[in-house]
């Protein structure tokens, strides 16, 4: 048995508000809880999307009714929002950006635009593109230019994390994340997965780019999963939305390339725990941790999992590494496959302080 910290995912989709067919708040956190994580950072591309006051407020709400884990919110830049969108900064974790297409209306094509949200987007708090292939080397740019760091969501490609890579040899405040789904799928697993689960953003890649990817670890900052759940009969459907479920899975499929001497554990502590800690200036969970069975054997399968779309690009697939108990802030939420806490037991990490817990009086 193993005990972790409380892991951090700093990419996941919890569909809530509009779209609870996919996932919900209490479903979304349920799956975090199953895969390890304490604390999730969620993406704005909801229905509505997370761009102004009352999209926050909704989506806050929502989040407070029904996380089970800790959590914080990403605004939504658009280009309507570019002079309120600094207002909001300090009730979410940071500004995502969608400089490509992908699911959902949010998109920032203008360059004046980018610019003008990453001028008036506080400095302190972090700005994450939605970037690939041309668009990172846009996005290095114009945040060099402006004097401020930037994060890019999951890198892909050997030309991406090579750019990537040298633009922090040049000393330039660039972070980055890689999700699993990237490290162990390329497109030759598509004829398995099927053509309408394989779309995912960005695609899946070739086996060279995959490669790319484990040469250059010491790159990668962060594992995030991009946990974006669609149903299957989306997925399987005239138009397949992309994304995959990926927070029950991840952690298992990162302890296989522990076991086979590809990774180690600290590389998955500093790019699960630290570094989203130290990237996204997230308090520290006290006493939160994780007991995980290193050696327990099972298989992959959609239907089992807490996430509402029920399916996985890696169905099948033998892999070793079970959380079995998850301690959040003193009290066991997660004992496998229960969840053991209420719904709104997960806290906004940003939102406005909570009295602390009442202390409970010794009995005589
Ligand atoms: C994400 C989704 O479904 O919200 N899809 C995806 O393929 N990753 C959006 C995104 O992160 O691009
Ligand atoms: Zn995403």
């Amino acid at each position: 048995m193993l005990t972790l910290p409380g892991l951090i995912d700093p990419h996941v989709h919890m569909r809530e508000p509009g779209q609870t067919h996919k996932e919900d708040w209490r479903s979304g956190t349920a799956a975090a809880l199953a895969g390890g994580f304490t604390c999730i950072l969620a993406m704005p591309n909801t229905d509505p999307p997370v761009t102004d006051p009352a999209s926050l407020e909704s989506a806050e709400e929502s989040a407070r009714k029904r996380a089970l884990c800790d959590y914080g919110l990403f605004l939504g830049a658009g280009e309507d929002n570019v002079e309120t969108a600094a207002g909001l900064a300090p009730k979410t974790v940071g500004l995502k950006m969608y400089l490509d297409r992908t699911f959902g209306p949010l998109r920032l094509g203008d360059p004046g635009a980018i610019a003008a949200h990453m001028t008036n987007w506080p400095a302190q708090k972090p700005i994450v593109v939605h970037a690939e292939g041309k668009r990172i080397a846009l996005a290095i740019q114009l945040a060099a230019r402006l004097g401020r760091s930037v994060h890019i969501a999951h890198v892909s490609r050997k030309k991406e994390i090579l750019l990537i890579k040298l633009s922090k040899e040049k000393g330039l405040a660039v972070t980055c994340e890689v999700t699993p789904h990237h490290l162990f799928l390329t497109k030759e697993d598509i004829p398995r997965i099927g053509a309408g689960r394989s779309e995912v953003r960005p695609k899946l890649a070739t086996k060279a780019d995959q490669q790319a990817l484990w040469e250059n670890l010491a790159v990668i900052d962060c594992f995030a999963t991009d946990h974006a759940p669609h149903t299957i009969a989306e997925k399987d459907g005239e138009n397949p939305p992309p994304g995959f479920p990926g927070l029950e899975t991840a952690l298992a499929l990162l302890l296989g390339a522990v076991r086979e001497g590809r990774l180690t554990m600290e590389d998955i502590l500093k790019r699960m725990v630290d570094n989203p800690r130290r990237i996204f200036h997230l308090p520290e969970q006290v006493d939160t941790f994780i007991d995980v069975d290193f050696d327990a054997q099972w298989t992959i399968r959609g239907h089992y999992l807490q996430s509402r779309c029920e399916w996985t690009p890696f169905e099948g697939m033998p892999v070793r590494g079970k959380v079995v108990e998850v301690n959040l802030r003193g009290r066991i939420v997660y004992q496998a496959p229960d969840v053991l806490v209420q719904p709104g037991y997960g806290r906004d990490l940003f939102g406005p302080a909570l009295p602390p817990e009442p202390i409970k009086p010794i009995p005589m």
